[in-house]
This record gives structure tokens, C-alpha cells and sequence, in this order.
């Protein structure tokens, strides 16, 4: 979603705010703008790619000491020149990007058009630097900070905001409420982004705003204080992020590379948590909330989107090695429908980015409710990991492709490891099968390894789906949160229109948009219910739909049966959906590719959704 940089130092600004926003492009956008002091504010902005600002930059060589840029990903108005970011006051000396909502806006708008000022865009942030305006030159204050402060009281809603006043030519002004943003402190100079990708190269010391925080950032310094003005003191927090791992390393695309990445990021996110001398799962962020989890009264999982589906795959886990009932909830969903949850209660929320912001919501209303709050995230150090009470870090590294590849699977290994350590605790799992789990686990990132030897084969096959029309996946138990998410991956980087179902339910509906046109991509775990897939297989075929399996090699009557067919090594039936996950990302990038699309950045989509 939006994206926020900001420059204080000896550089020429606009050289890092461009490669700023390059950095945060992979978070989705649709315009993009910057602002340089120069004594008076130089503005640069419009639709389409940051690309396009840097030709408009260098054609009026535009250099400066001091500025801030935005990437935008439209909320209140169409993506067009004038809605793009930074915005201006009516003097044209405040300019303010801004990521989140404001929800009062209509309101504030209206009393400051009859204050006299004049609105040029149709978004809900140029209000701000209006507002804020209007309190310095008009109302109870002419010091700039305080008229920042009074108007950010006034505002209702969520805000990441950076903002410039060309009569304090020396000073950035940030705050934050809802939306992520972080202080990049460099020698002699400071940085300031929504998230740390466009500060690693610089500065590997970082400081995170909390909400109702703002900051006065100058050459080389910073004052973070509260909006109330109570001065704070900091922790700074060293950056694990390299420069390599926001790279593409010679791929085409972020996701390519991501997918090929997992045989590294589960062995990642195994390490040091797998005991195979005593068959133990060692999960150092939950040992002091263990006994709640493992007697907890209710398990909610909630998580959006890639997430959700792990969360699925984790409630067949739960349930099979735990013994323990789970409900899997869209995180928007839970949210705003006052849940029955309270003490004794664990609500576990997933999340790569560790910024959604339903997830965030769904986590802060079972908080408050007195659950317990467990998190599974990605990115070191984000809102939701920071706020959980407790939880588990996937360690798949930064997960540049809007496309989620490597994270779910990263987060199904989490999970599997919760699982069987509860199942342990509970008594509901037997040593020898614990064990066998175990050292399955272990054996995954070289059976990923093998399935990824595929990927010319399963590039081929792209090449005769790349013009189907719809497309329907197939999955049952552990494998029916497989079949959604390929769906998942499919549409949103092909806009192929797909639909993931549980197999036996395809006959109450999907059945009837079966014939010649329609490939069904059926995920065929080896377990109790594959006779059921054979008749399913069958159901389709009668109907002349064209069937890929993907499936074990030893699933012979599968195989026959199926037009394709993609071969996955034998695991457990339970961890099975860490291996077929992985062909339907394939099979989805190449689809996309060969149709032209954009895969790192599909339209309208953004990395990380923070707003609600
Ligand atoms: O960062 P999160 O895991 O909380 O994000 C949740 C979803 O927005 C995300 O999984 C989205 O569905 C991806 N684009 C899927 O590939």
C-alpha cells in the first residue's frame, strides 16, 4: 500500500527518495510524488511508475538537502496527477504525504472550505496540510510543531504522515497512528521510510513510532515526542535486513526468486527449533505462555488473505495432532461483529507483513476483550509482532512480490510446529508418530528442492493454459486450503478468474461451469479420501474438464486418470500441503508471465493492506 521516504542530509535528496520509492514499489501503488525544500517547496508528482517522476526529476534537475516522497495506492479519489502525493496548503508552503484514512475528512473539509480555502484534489489528505495550515496562520497557535499537534487531535482515522514546511527549512515533521513508519539515523544524517527497505542501504539503526508518536527529524538528530508533547526517549533497534535479500538476485522477478527461495527459507525457519536427539520442538517465543495455549478454552485464528489459507492448513493441524478445536476467521470479519472471546481464550493471527490492518484490528479487540494474543509474522520487529503477547517468527526473509510464496509456506511450518508441540503437551500425540513428523519436517526443504526440478516442465505446461478463461482447483482435508490458494495465486497476478473449492462440493455448484474450456487443478493428498478424488476426477472428466493433478508419483490411478500431471515426493499426509503449494505458484507465475502481466505488482493490489 502507500509508501513514505523521507531525506535529511548532506546527499541530494532527490537521487535517495527516488531509490526510496523504487524500494517500496513492491508494496503496490499507483502515482507517485515528491517534495524537495529549496527555500520554497519544488513539488514533482503524478500517475504511473516512479520511472516517470525520475524523468520529470532529472528533466528539471532537481537536487535539494531535504525531502520527502510518497508512493500512492488510492483511497479517496481516482489515481490521477492531481490526487497523487505530496499535497500542498493553500500557500503552497506545508506539503504532507500521508498513508492510512482519515474518516473525518468530509467534515474537516467543509468547515475549512468555509474557512476560505480552496481544495484542488478529491482525497482525504489535503485536508491536513489545510488544517494545519489553518491552525498556524489562523487559529490558536503560530508555532508550526503545536499547530501540527492541534490538527492531528482533530483528526479521526489512521495516519502515517511526513511533513514539510518551507518556513522551517531545516526540519521534517512525522507522525504516526495506525500506519507503520520508522527513523533511519545515518552519520550526520536521518531517513525516514514506512517501511525499513528503502533505509537498509544507508542505516541499519532504526527507530519505530508508535501511534500518537511524531517526531521533529533535523540534520543528524531527531526529537520523538508524543502529540500530547511529552518528550520520549527511544530504543533503537539494529536492523536484521541486508541489502541482498531486496534484491532480485539475476531473477526476473521477486516472486520467481521467492519461489525458489524455500528450500532456504523453511530449512530458515526450522533451524534451531527442531530437536532431533529427543524428537522436541523447541519454540523459544511461547515457552511462557505454553500452559495457556495448551489449555486454552477456544482457538481463533484470524489472518487475510494467503495468511487466511495458512491459518486453514493450521486448523486441520490443530485438530489432527492437537485434538483441539480451532475456528479459522477472515480477520475483518471477527473484527467487527463483537466476538465472543475473553479470557482463557487464545486468538492466533498471522501475518507476513506484520501491518494489516484488519489482522491488527481482529488482534486488538481480542486484546482487549482479555484473550491471550499469539502472532505468527515475517517481518521483524512490525506493528502486529510487536503488540501480540507472545508468538513465533517464520524467518522467511523479506517478501518482495505482492504474490505470498515463500511466507505461506513458512507460516504452515510455523503452525505444524505449534501443533505438535501442543499435541505433545496435551498427550494427544504419540512419541513414534511425533517423531516420524519430526524428522519429516527435516527432510522437506530437499523434497522442495526436487519439486523445483520441475520447473521447466510445469513452464510448458503454462504455455497451454496461458488464454483459459476460468480456472477451478480441487483440494480435500490438508490439501482444500491448497486448492484456494492456488486460486488465490492465480488471479491475482494473471486476473485469470479461478476458484478454489473442497472437491466433494463441486457437485452442489462449480459442476455446472465444467466442459472442454475449463482446467481443474486437482491437489491429490494420498490419504483416506483419495478414492473420493478418483470419483471427483471422474465427475470432471465425464464432463470433459481437463484435469492437472498434482499428487504423489505412487498415485497411479490418478495419474492415469489426469490429462497432466505434476509428481510430488511421499510425505506425511498432514504436511503435504508444504509440497503441492509449491507447482501451483509455478504453474501461476508462468501463467502470468506468458499473459504480459506485471507478477511483482498486480493491479490494484498492494503488498501490505493497511487500511481497513
Ligand atoms: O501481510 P499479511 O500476511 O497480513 O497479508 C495478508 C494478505 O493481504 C496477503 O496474504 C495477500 O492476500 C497476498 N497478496 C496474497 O498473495
Amino acid at each position: 500500500m502507500c509508501g513514505i521516504v523521507g531525506y535529511i542530509g548532506d546527499k541530494n535528496a532527490s537521487d535517495v527518495l527516488i531509490k526510496g520509492l523504487k524500494r517500496l514499489e513492491y508494496r503496490g501503488y499507483d502515482s507517485a510524488g515528491l517534495a524537495l525544500i529549496n527555500g520554497h517547496l519544488d513539488i514533482v508528482k503524478g500517475k504511473g511508475k516512479v520511472l516517470n517522476l525520475e524523468k520529470q526529476v532529472n528533466s528539471q534537475k532537481l537536487t535539494g538537502k531535504i525531502g520527502i516522497g510518497h508512493t500512492r495506492w488510492a483511497t479517496h479519489g481516482e489515481p490521477n496527477d492531481v490526487n497523487s502525493h505530496p499535497h500542498l496548503s493553500q500557500s503552497g508552503k506545508i506539503a504532507v504525504v500521508h498513508n492510512g484514512i482519515i474518516e473525518n475528512y468530509g467534515a474537516l473539509k467543509k468547515k475549512l472550505i468555509e474557512q476560505g480555502r480552496t481544495f484542488h484534489s478529491e482525497t482525504d489528505t489535503e485536508i491536513i496540510a489545510q488544517l494545519i495550515e489553518e491552525i498556524y496562520e489562523n487559529g490558536s497557535t503560530h508555532e508550526f510543531e503545536k499547530a501540527l499537534q492541534f490538527a492531528l487531535k482533530q483528526i479521526v482515522g489512521t495516519y502515517g504522515i511526513a511533513v514539510v514546511n518551507s518556513d522551517e527549512p531545516d526540519k521534517i515533521y512525522v507522525a504516526k497512528k495506525g500506519s507503520p513508519l520508522l527513523l533511519g539515523i545515518g552519520e550526520n544524517e536521518m531517513f525516514i521510510a514506512s517501511d525499513a527497505s528503502p533505509i537498509v542501504e544507508y542505516t541499519k539503526k532504526v527507530i519505530y513510532l508508535e501511534d500518537g508518536e511524531m517526531a521533529v527529524v533535523t540534520k543528524g538528530n531527531y526529537e520523538v515526542k508524543t502529540i500530547d508533547d511529552v518528550t520520549l526517549t527511544k530504543e533503537i533497534h539494529e536492523l536484521a535486513l541486508s541489502l541482498d535479500a531486496i534484491e532480485k538476485a539475476g531473477y526476473p522477478h521477486f516472486m520467481l526468486k521467492e519461489i525458489f527461495e524455500q528450500p532456504n527459507s523453511v530449512a530458515d525457519c526450522l533451524r534451531g527449533r527442531l530437536r532431533l536427539d529427543n524428537h522436541t520442538i523447541q519454540l523459544g517465543g511461547l515457552v511462557d505462555v505454553m500452559d495457556q495455549l495448551v489449555n486454552a478454552k477456544r482457538l481463533v485464528i484470524a489472518a487475510c488473505g494467503t495468511s487466511w489459507h495458512s491459518g486453514l492448513v493450521g486448523e486441520y493441524l490443530f485438530e489432527y495432532l492437537a485434538k483441539m478445536p480451532v475456528e479459522v476467521e477472515y480477520a475483518s470479519e471477527f473484527r467487527y461483529r463483537d466476538p465472543l472471546i475473553g479470557e482463557g481464550d487464545v486468538l492466533l493471527v498471522i501475518s507476513q507483513s506484520g501491518e494489516t490492518a484488519d489482522t491488527l484490528a481482529a488482534m486488538r479487540e481480542a486484546k482487549a476483550k482479555g484473550a491471550l494474543v499469539l502472532g505468527v509474522c515475517n517481518v521483524v520487529g512490525s506493528t502486529i509482532a510487536r503488540e501480540t503477547d507472545a508468538g513465533v517468527y517464520t524467518h522467511a526473509g523479506p517478501e518482495i512480490g505482492v504474490a505470498s510464496t515463500k511466507a505461506f509456506t513458512a507460516q504452515v511450518v510455523v503452525l505444524t510446529m505449534i501443533a505438535i508441540a501442543v499435541g505433545q503437551q496435551r498427550g494427544t500425540l504419540d512419541d513414534a508418530y511425533a517423531a516420524k513428523l519430526i524428522e519429516e519436517l527435516n527432510r522437506l526443504p530437499g523434497k522442495i528442492k526436487q519439486i523445483l526440478e520441475q520447473n521447466e516442465s510445469i513452464k510448458e505446461m503454462a504455455k497451454l493454459f496461458t488464454y483459459a478463461p476460468n480456472f477451478l482447483y480441487l483440494g480435500r482435508t490438508f490439501n482444500f486450503p491448497v486448492a484456494l490458494e492456488g486460486a488465490l495465486k492465480l488471479k491475482e497476478i494473471s486476473y485469470i478468474h479461478a476458484e478454489g473449492y473442497p472437491a466433494a462440493e463441486m457437485k452442489h455448484g462449480p459442476i455446472a461451469l465444467i466442459d472442454a474450456m475449463m482446467p481443474v487443478v486437482v491437489v491429490a493428498a494420498t490419504d483416506h479420501t483419495n478414492d473420493k478424488m478418483i470419483s471427483n476426477i471422474e465427475e470432471v472428466k465425464a464432463r470433459k474438464g481437463r484435469i492437472i493433478a498434482v499428487t504423489n508419483e505412487e498415485n497411479t490411478e490418478v495419474k492415469e486418470l489426469s490429462e497432466f500431471f505434476i509428481s510430488i515426493p511421499s510425505t506425511e499426509d498432514c504436511l503435504s500441503p508444504l509440497l503441492t503449494v509449491i507447482p501451483l505458484q509455478l504453474l501461476s507465475y508462468y501463467i502470468a508471465v506468458n499473459r504480459g502481466c506485471h507478477v511483482d505488482q498486480p493491479r490494484n493490489l498492494a503488498k501490505s493492506v493497511t487500511v481497513e
